[in-house]
């Protein structure tokens, strides 16, 4: 397993192109199944869980060529339309296959993702969904066993109790070849679920309202494969405008659009950073020590609760108290130990961190299991005095693309040390 090792000090300047969106790519990538032919997808970013969702779609039967940036699919009827075990538990968003599968074959045979790091993950409301619209669904070893028996969905009403971004995806694809109309209320607003919706709109699907809290779909007899370029990942450049403000540093994050990290930017604003929109992008300037800032994560277009680890970092160089309440997630503080280890002051009460600073953070050796936590201890690094090595970073490698060369790029002192097996 490969090491992350980071001295701290430089700071970070300089411009950064972002890559597209990590969340937006892999519901798009499963939602090829809805139409045979070739879809080309393009500013696909080049991660681990694309290559896990590409093995997916070939073990159905389907052809796919990643070559990052570009992904390829030749959508054809498929033979076996299940989702083993062995690849769901490398990455849950493979459950994004289902809405697809069953609106295209009317079953499907998938396994259940399980929980993860950051908490249990359950997918009720995706499968309330599905019953709505006329599937007969079975757990059976693990997996979800669902059949339509009539052989095509229907359109419902279906309102969920939780505003799910999966699961407002998965039931936007199933409607899409559901008989009739489909309306979805309490759906979740992320710019990667309108990302979704303009891709579906393209095969030939009529999606209204996606971004809202309402989204209505008229079901179609068949779809067309696409041609489309995906957007920019708002997490990736949260992450590194983050990096740039705690090494007092200056970066443009070329192709973000500001819009889709509004309340990232006022927040940061509110901490003295230097926050601008620029052509095509955002520059970020900052200098610690930063003034201190509440902030509660929320579904979009809340705070989100993938910058929550990130944002708690900047916080760690804030001259006073600030509190971080996480409310998405049960499990979402496993970075505060390890920011411990490095010197933070974080006392964690039920879903609050309190955090007093500003703490000189001293270089260790840190591990997290959570992809945006372990971009955190990166981060943390790079203001640590000394040496940090952060521990298993496949984690990394599944949302960030060469986030050490990035870095490298911009200033840091960073290197990737290649572990055995
Ligand atoms: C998506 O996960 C993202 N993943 C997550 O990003 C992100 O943190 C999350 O949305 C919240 O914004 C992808 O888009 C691939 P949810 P998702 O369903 O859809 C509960 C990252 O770092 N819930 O909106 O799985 C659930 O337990 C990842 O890139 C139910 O109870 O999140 C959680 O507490 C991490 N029943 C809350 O809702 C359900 O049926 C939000 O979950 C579904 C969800």
């Amino acid at each position: 397993m490969d090491n992350i090792k980071v001295r701290g000090g430089a700071p970070l300047r300089g411009t950064l192109k972002v890559s597209g969106a990590k969340n937006a790519a892999l519901p798009i990538l499963c939602s090829a199944l809805l139409a045979d032919g070739e879809h080309v997808f393009r500013n696909v970013p080049d991660l681990r869980d694309i290559e896990t969702t590409a093995q997916l779609l070939r073990h159905m039967g389907v052809g796919v060529d990643v070559d990052a940036p570009i992904v390829k699919i030749h959508g054809r009827p498929i033979e076996e339309p299940d989702a083993p075990y062995e690849l769901v538990k490398q990455m849950r968003a493979s459950v994004l296959v289902l809405g697809p599968l069953a609106a295209r074959y009317g079953k499907a045979r998938v396994s259940l993702p399980g929980g993860c790091a950051i908490g249990a993950r359950p997918i009720d409301q995706h499968l309330k969904g599905l019953e709505a619209m006329g599937a007969t669904i079975s757990l059976d070893h693990g997996y979800v066993d669902l059949v339509v028996p009539y052989g095509r969905l229907r359109g419902a009403d279906i309102h969920l109790d939780i505003p799910t971004v999966t699961g407002t995806e998965n039931l936007m694809c199933a409607a899409t070849l559901a008989k009739g109309r489909t309306r979805l209320s309490n759906a979740a607003r992320e710019p990667e679920v309108e990302e979704l919706a303009r891709v579906l709109n393209k095969m030939g699907a009529s999606v209204e309202g996606a971004g809202t809290d309402v989204i209505t779909i008229e079901g179609r007899e068949v779809l067309q494969p696409v041609d489309h370029a995906i957007i920019a990942d708002r997490i990736e450049a949260g992450t590194y405008m983050v990096g740039a403000a705690i090494t007092g540093g200056d970066v443009l994050l070329e192709g973000i659009t500001f819009d889709h990290i509004e309340v990232l930017c006022a927040k940061m604003r509110q901490a003295g950073i230097t926050v601008e929109r620029e052509a095509g992008g955002i520059r970020v300037v900052g200098k610690p020590p930063f003034k201190p800032v509440d902030v509660t994560t929320e579904p979009h277009p809340g705070f989100p609760t993938d910058m929550q680890a990130q944002f708690m970092l900047l916080m760690t160089l804030a001259a006073g108290g600030s509190v971080i309440t996480e409310t998405i997630f049960e499990n979402r503080f496993m970075h505060v130990p390890e920011l411990q280890r490095m010197g933070a002051r974080i006392d964690v009460r039920g879903r609050s961190a309190f955090l007093q600073g500003p703490s000189k953070l001293q270089g260790a050796r840190v591990m997290a299991t959570d992809l945006r936590a372990s971009a955190s201890l990166v981060l943390a690094g790079l203001v640590a005095r000394g040496e940090t090595e952060v521990l298993r970073v496949y984690h990394l490698d599944r949302g960030y693309e060469r986030i050490e060369a990035k870095l490298g790029a911009l200033g840091a002192d960073i290197e990737r040390v290649h572990g055995n097996a």
